[in-house]
């Protein structure tokens, strides 16, 4: 099939390299022509692992073509998948579509008939219903079917996540327009993986009611690791116990810091302005949002509660600054508010991230950066692990030891293996355990 997708961000690149390597002739196009120059070179300007590989692969056997202009792209398409961005607008956190509006224009303008546009970005409810009204006020002639088709890719696992997924979700409104759409996943299909085809709007409140549930998942155990932390049970345990109820599931019950990224706390705003639209209460999703936004500041209120001193006479070493382990993001990473807070009081502060510190240094002010890990321990009086990067849990405790001036860890995401660093001397704090 000949696929155009709108957007060379995180979504676009993904989606487009892997409907390339499942056989589809794709062109990925974006106004931004330094990105598409820097693709068009084989530069990959996310870091996602494995991507770069199947982009070089699909470029060179043909199947994948980056561009700028969207007249040519789409004159020969047969599917136009929108994979722009939908940002929260700062007054409401309604989402912004403007670039999804752009999207359809460009293909009211310049698609041939019987295209299929496939709504890959996050839209609220009732988006699918405005873009086919857009496109056809533009061309009244033309034939054309719009389908939603949320995606569920993780940063760091997008690959695994696009290539197999737990489910297709596949909202249309025409058989005709859905089983086009399924042919394209018919490779991942006869592989196993479910499709699921249900009307437009339900399959845009999919993808708001995924995020939302698992949002809760993650406030919910966090607040029953402060409960563990409390009543000295042990959090880690009791991860496992519940998870090994299958309506519950093992998966999404790993305490820590609070969520950030691109997608939870902006899809949470948009969901709950949506609801207020509508007057529906959503408590629940609500209550998940605020509980993260305070989980974040509570963890510096936390680290300073236990030096129980001057924290402006201390060094700290932050290491982990993006969202999560295996990304380059710092989007609502919870390390912007933790360092924020330990700043508010004086702290000194040396900071490392595998791949974060170039968008970190535009973003936090009033913090040394260290090029590597030695450099960010060396006469540390406490080391806070922001972020559960791999390198970090292979730390050995002996030797940052023999580098840090103090012994008090603050593991916010319990990656380091607790009975050799105590042995080590460290006074080490986990989440969800008494101390
Ligand atoms: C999330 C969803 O998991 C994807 O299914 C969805 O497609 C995506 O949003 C999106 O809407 O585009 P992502 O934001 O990449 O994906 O990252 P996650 O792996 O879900 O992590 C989100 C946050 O939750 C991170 O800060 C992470 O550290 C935290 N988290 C995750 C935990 O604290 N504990 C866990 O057990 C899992």
């Amino acid at each position: 099939m000949e696929i155009t997708i709108l957007g060379a961000g995180y979504v676009g690149l993904v989606s487009a390299a892997c409907l390339a390597d499942l056989g589809h002739h794709v062109t990925c196009i974006d106004p931004n022509e330094s990105r598409i120059a820097a693709l068009l070179r084989g530069d990959i300007p996310i870091y996602e692992p494995g991507l770069a590989a199947i982009v070089a692969r699909t470029a060179s056997n043909g199947h994948l073509r980056f561009d700028t202009d969207p007249a040519r792209a789409l004159a020969r398409a047969e599917t136009a998948f929108i994979c722009v961005g939908t940002p929260p607008r700062p007054e409401d956190g309604e989402a912004d579509l403007g670039c999804v509006v752009t999207a359809a224009r460009d293909i009211a303008r310049y698609a041939r008939d019987e295209i299929i546009v496939v709504m890959k970005s996050t839209v609220p409810v009732g988006t699918g219903d405005m873009i086919e009204g857009l496109i056809r006020r533009m061309r009244p002639q033309l034939e054309f079917g719009v389908v939603s088709n949320p995606e569920f890719l993780k940063e760091g696992a997008a690959i695994a996540d696009f290539m197999e997924p737990d489910r297709i979700v596949i909202g249309a409104q025409t058989a005709r327009a859905g089983n086009i759409v399924a042919s394209i996943y018919a490779p991942l299909a006869q592989k196993g993986v479910r499709i699921l085809r249900t009307r437009r709007r339900s399959a845009e409140a999919i993808k708001y009611a995924a995020n939302a549930f698992l949002s809760v998942k993650l406030s919910f155990i966090n607040e029953i690791a402060d409960f563990c932390e409390a009543w000295d049970a042990d959090i880690g345990d009791v991860a496992t116990g519940i998870g090994l109820d299958r309506r519950i599931g093992t998966d999404f019950l790993q305490p820590g810091p609070g969520y950030g990224g691109s997608c939870f706390p902006k899809d949470l705003r948009a969901l709950l302005h949506s609801a207020r639209e509508r007057a529906v209460g959503l408590r629940m999703v609500e209550t998940a949002s605020a509980v993260n936004e305070a989980r974040k500041w509570a963890m510096g209120r936390r680290i300073r509660a236990a030096i129980r001193g001057d924290v402006s006479a201390c060094r700290i070493a932050v290491m982990g600054l993006t969202f999560k382990a295996e990304t380059d993001d710092m989007r609502e990473s919870p390390a912007l508010a933790i360092i924020k807070a330990l700043r508010r009081e004086g702290a000194q502060i040396r900071a490392h991230d595998p791949r974060g510190m170039e968008a970190a240094r535009d973003l936090i002010e009033g913090v040394s950066f260290a090029e590597d890990p030695a450099a960010c321990l060396r006469n540390a009086d406490i080391l806070v692990i922001a972020t559960g990067w791999r390198e970090y849990a292979a730390l050995d405790p002996r030797a940052v030891a023999g580098l840090m001036r103090g012994r008090k860890v603050f593991d916010l995401r319990n990656i380091l293996a607790p009975a050799a660093w105590r042995a080590a001397g460290f006074d080490l704090h986990r989440i969800g355990e008494a101390h």
